[in-house]
């Protein structure tokens, strides 16, 4: 073939080039793209074609465990920080740099526990609702699983500084890295009122340089990516196929929680889909490795004043079409979103985003794992946390969306009532105290200014505080009529 260097482009003699080399490698999802980047190449998007990049691995030169049980063989190490860590004890699975050089700070510690009460809620049978508890991880919500990776990462590629945009729980992990390992520096972009001050305390406390822009997440979003381009800072956010692999482990722990046998369902809200690609591209590798023997369903719950995700997928069908997805319809929809001027807005600020940057990888893993995307109202988001932290785990709003997603699509009959369901609780209770405080609270004015302004009317299982008069008898008298 006379012709084949120019026919074939740059694209297949990077290709090969790589595979030679090394056994991780970055790609365009785009299958009419697939261009190639080194695993040290700096990127969040494809040079050729501005898709989103996988880490991809030519797993037969690597080694991988013929089962996942073999992983459990780390738990008898533990005195090794890398087995100890519920991210790296699965490194087999990304191995982009050598285990010695990733970073921990004791990330995904995590449980996941049945809870009879919110099956119930849910309208599920006993024992068929899981909760996964990310709130246990290290600054309080998952994204240190992919934080561990992104620095590792960021570590490897020799950055000093790092950066990101967030609604504050990625600002929060951030920081938290970049205190404890004293690797890097930490520059954060939130929107002026939008972050929840559990966040924000975190993040000065952990001594981050806080860039408070004059907009939303979606705002601070398209600057940092600007931002970190020119002063060649890197940049966390999940457009960081990185930190995608650190999230993937989250789905190790919940098969590793159920002796390795696959859920049914895994629910999970819908921010800016990091999340949710991950999940869908680890069952894909276990699925393609042999290691598991099906694909769980996903559910993707966005919020109703956040809803990008479900009005394109349930609304308008933008659906990834085994890699050919129109994407006209994603532009046609932001146009529309833009003229007519129109923001995000949710109780649940962790999700409140209208622009995901993860768009294009979430219709992939819908696909993989025949998905479904529905949206809550800050009502039911409100409820479904009540039910949760009655359950003893308490989560933030987002979280919540998990759950009242869970019991929409039972109600709607998608889930049948004895599927085993695990719902993603992301972020811990104490990440967003305002929102459950007003929830609780008996003060009508609290309630109107924190909630009413939302469309939330009522707190249908509201534990109010008692208020008493300090007095022994009067105390002892309302603990005998409330007891
Ligand atoms: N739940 C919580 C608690 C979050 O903080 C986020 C995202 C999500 C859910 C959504 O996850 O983006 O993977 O779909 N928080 C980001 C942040 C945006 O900046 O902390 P996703």
């Amino acid at each position: 073939m006379q012709s084949c260097p120019k026919l074939l482009g740059q694209g297949f003699w990077r290709e090969q080039k790589i595979s030679q080399t090394n056994p991780a490698y970055q790609q365009c999802i785009s299958l009419a793209c697939k261009a190639t980047y080194d695993i040290d190449e700096v990127r969040v998007a494809c040079q050729k074609c501005g898709d989103l990049l996988d880490v991809v691995y030519d797993w037969d030169r690597l080694r991988v465990p013929s089962s996942l049980a073999a992983f459990e063989q780390k738990w008898a190490q533990r005195s090794d920080p890398h087995c100890l860590s519920g991210v790296w004890r699965f490194h087999d699975l990304l191995p982009f740099v050598p285990v010695e050089q990733c970073v921990t700070v004791g990330e995904g510690q995590t449980l996941l526990l049945p809870s009879e009460g919110v099956a119930k809620y849910a309208g599920l049978r006993p024992g068929r609702l899981l909760l996964q508890y990310e709130g246990m991880n290290p600054s309080g919500s998952f994204k240190d699983n992919g934080m561990s990776a992104a620095f590792s990462h960021a570590r490897f590629v020799g950055a000093t500084r790092a950066a990101c945009a967030s609604t504050g729980n990625t600002s929060a992990s951030l920081a938290l890295y970049c205190s404890v390992t004293r690797l890097m520096k930490a520059v954060i972009f939130i929107g002026s009122g939008k972050i929840s001050y559990g966040k924000l305390s975190q993040a000065l406390d952990f001594g981050a340089l806080t860039v408070q822009i004059n907009g939303d997440f979606d705002d601070a979003m398209a600057r940092v990516k600007e931002v970190s381009q020119q002063l060649g800072i890197y940049l966390v956010n999940s457009v960081n196929p990185f930190r995608l692999e650190g999230q993937k482990t989250i789905m190790y722990r919940v098969l590793e929680a159920l002796r390795w046998e696959v859920p049914d369902w895994i629910v999970v809200p819908g921010g800016n889909l990091g999340n949710s690609s991950a999940f869908g591209k680890a069952f894909r590798e276990l699925h393609q490795l042999g290691l598991i023997d099906r694909m769980p369903r996903l559910a993707v719950i966005n919020a109703t004043g956040a809803d990008t995700l479900y009005e394109l997928v349930e609304k308008r069908e933008f659906r990834w079409n085994h890699g050919s997805p129109d994407l006209d319809k994603a532009v046609r929809y932001f146009d529309e979103m833009d003229a007519q001027h129109r923001r995000a807005s949710t109780i649940a600020s962790a999700i409140e985003i209208n622009r995901p940057v993860n768009l294009n990888k979430c219709i992939r893993a819908l696909e993989w794992c025949d998905g479904v995307v529905r949206k809550v109202s800050d009502q039911q988001i409100l409820d479904a946390k009540a039910r949760v932290g009655a359950g003893g785990l308490g989560c933030e709003p987002a979280s919540a969306a998990s759950v009242a997603g869970t019991k929409l699509l039972v109600s709607e009959g998608v889930i049948g009532p004895d599927e085993r369901v695990v719902c993603i609780l992301t972020g811990h209770q104490l990440k967003d105290p305002t929102a459950t405080v007003a929830y609780h609270t008996t003060d009508q004015d609290q309630f109107n200014k924190v909630l009413g302004s939302r469309g939330v009317r009522r707190a249908a299982f509201a534990n109010r505080a008692v208020a008493v008069p300090n007095n022994l008898d009067e105390i002892i008298k309302a603990i005998r009529l409330y007891s």
